[in-house]
Formats: structure tokens, sequence, C-alpha cells
């Protein structure tokens, strides 16, 4: 399968652009199911909680999460009707996280629409936060097992620890690369590991092929959170359709930061750090910054690293469509960032 994807994925007007569509080709069938388990799971009686839930389940979020799932599970085996629900799950977890993200970050939009903040309040995103934790586990224990919910629930925490451990991190302008790394590792790397183990498993792979598959999920998780914050830097919101620059703005260093820190004298670092920790926005001023040290090319090369990590990890896995599919979305990952 070759194709030139485009650097956006999320629909503007729709739930998937016409790109993300003709990637998830091999699983299409399946996605429109977990949007109906979405709509149908999504909804309440109480009418200012089913606007708020519908709104939470929105968009056009990229919803690379299930299509990750679905397509390590066709990839390894057979997709089921524990897959979909499990897309829908992991889906719910992930716009949980990003509903909470957008009170840390202030962010006004989100998915090309207002942030839950910024339309209703902090308060009614924290509580649809905590509905849709709390629905997804309960989705996640109408199947058979408990290893679903295990799974998840430990993969959870250890985006929560990321996302705190990010938070304990602000305004640290000593942060490493390897720290910065283990960060995004927990904070999204995890859950995509996770979208591919579950599929794997629930497929009936043996422990090898679901093993590669986490594998690839996390190395991709990594290179996406790297090239997405890259777009935090460089990116134009009409095409995210997200507030950018609050990493800046929350004194959270990410890679090309991190790498000009580590590249300046003490006497340019120390203007740095006045810059960053002044009011305003630092991206014009960082611009000549990031050239003179080639720190935007430094990270596009690591998220390249992860990219080609994560493909190397299912180099060995049967030809299919889908598997084709993991290794261009492995491409798309980066890609967003050129
Ligand atoms: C945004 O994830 C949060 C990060 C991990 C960078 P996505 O870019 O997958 O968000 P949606 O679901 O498409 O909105
Ligand atoms: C995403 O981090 C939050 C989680 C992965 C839990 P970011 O703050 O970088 O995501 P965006 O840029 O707001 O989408
Ligand atoms: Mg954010
Ligand atoms: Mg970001």
């Amino acid at each position: 399968m070759s194709q030139t994807l485009n650097r956006n994925g999320a629909g503007k007007n729709g739930p998937l652009s016409d790109t993300l569509r003709l990637l998830y080709a091999p699983v299409a069938d399946e996605m429109a199911e977990v949007e109906n388990i979405l709509q149908t799971e999504l909804r309440s009686d109480y009418p200012f909680v089913d606007e708020l839930v519908r709104y939470g389940n929105l968009l056009g979020g990229k919803r690379l999460r299930p299509a990750l799932l679905l397509l390590s599970a066709k990839a390894a085996g057979k997709v089921t009707r524990e897959h979909c629900v499990l897309a829908a799950v992991v889906e719910m977890i992930h716009t949980a996280t990003l509903v909470h993200d957008d009170v840390l970050d202030e962010a006004d939009t989100r998915r090309h629409l207002a942030t839950v903040n910024s339309r209703w309040t902090n308060e009614a995103s924290v509580l649809l936060g905590d509905y849709l934790f709390t629905h997804a586990f309960y989705l996640a224990s109408t199947l058979d097992t408990t290893f679903a919910c295990r799974v998840i629930g430990r993969s959870t925490n250890i985006v929560c620890e990321g996302e705190l451990r990010q938070t304990a991190a602000r305004g640290n302008y000593h942060l490493s690369e390897a720290e910065y790394l283990e960060i995004i590792e927990a904070k999204t790397a995890e859950l995509c590991a996770c979208c591919c183990q579950l599929g794997a498993h629930y497929a009936g792979a043996d422990a090898a092929v679901v093993d590669k598959l986490y594998g690839y999920g996390r190395d991709l998780g990594i290179a996406f959170q790297i090239a997405d914050d890259l777009l935090d830097v460089l990116g134009d919101e009409s095409e995210t359709g997200k507030s950018l620059g609050t990493d800046l703005e929350k004194e959270k260093p990410t890679l090309p930061l991190i790498h000009l820190l580590e590249n300046v004298t003490a006497e340019e670092r120390a203007e740095l750090v006045e810059l960053l920790s002044g009011p305003g926005d630092a991206r014009p001023q960082l611009g000549p910054w990031f050239e003179r040290h080639q720190s935007i090319d430094y990270a596009r090369s690591r998220a390249q690293h992860y990219a080609d990590q994560a493909l190397s990890a299912i180099r060995s896995l049967p030809s299919s469509p889908s598997a084709d599919v993991l290794t261009l979305i492995a491409e798309f990952v980066v890609n967003r960032a050129h």
C-alpha cells in the first residue's frame, strides 16, 4: 500500500479527515462500530449531563488509539466484538485525559472546538473527565475476563503518573532528555502500547507477537509525542485544531528546548531562562535560537528514530493490509511535524 499522507489528521467537520479514512480502511467497519458504541454509551437522562458527555465524545479527534487497537488485532489475528468495545474504552480514557489536560494547560481550543473548560467551567471539565474514566472502566468490566480492566487500569495509572511528573517538572530548565523521554513514555506512549497489546491479546496472538505490538505502540507513542510537542512550537492552530504554545506558556520543557539549553553557553542559558520565565509568547524570539542550534532538526531526528524503532518491532509480522497501515501510521506521526 502506498499513498501520500498529509500532515493533518483531524477532520474539521467530521469525525475523520479523508487521509485518516483512507488510512484506517482495513478496519473501516469496526471503526464505524466504535463510533456507534461511543454514541450509545455516552448519554444521560439529565439534559446538562447529556450535552456535556456528547460534547465530550465529540468532534474531529483522530481516533488513533481505537485504530491502533483494531489494526493490531487484524495484523495479529481476528477482530471480534470485544475489540470494538475496548477501542471505545481507550478512546474514552484518552478523551478524559485531554479534558483534564486542557484544564492544566488553560487551553481554549480542542478538536477545532472550544474546550470544555472554556465553554463551561473547570468544574465541569474535572467532572466530565471523571465520568469518562469511570464509564470506560464500567464498559471494560462488561467483558468476560478481568484482563482488559487490569491492563487498562495499570496503563491509565502510568498516564496519570506521567502527567503528574510533567506538572512537577514545570519551570525546570535543567530537565534532561532522558527525563523528558520517561515522562512522554508514561503520559502518551503507555496508552498507545496498551492499545496494541489489547488488540493482539484479544485476537489470540501468542505472547511474542503481543510483546512486539506492545513495543511498536510504545515507540510509536514516543515518536508521536515528540512530533506533537514540535507542533506546539511550530504548528498552526487552524490545522491542529487545538491551542498551541501552551508548553512554553506553562513552562513545560520539550525536546527542542531541552536540546537548545544543553547546547548554549552559561550566559546564553541565563538569557534564555529569563525569556522563558517572563510573560508573553516566547516562540517568535526562540525561532532564531532553534535555527542556530538546529534544535528542531534534532527533535525531528529523535522522533524519526523512535518511529524507525517502532517499525523494527513489527517487521517480522506476516504481511497484511493492517500491518502495512501500522507502518504508514509510523510515517504519519512523524510527518505531522514537518
Ligand atoms: C493529543 O492526542 C494528546 C497527545 C498525546 C499529544 P491526539 O492528537 O491523538 O488527540 P485527538 O484524539 O486526535 O484529538
Ligand atoms: C497530552 O499532553 C496529555 C496526555 C497525553 C495525557 P499535551 O498537553 O502535550 O497534549 P496537547 O498538546 O494539549 O494535545
Ligand atoms: Mg495540553
Ligand atoms: Mg502538546
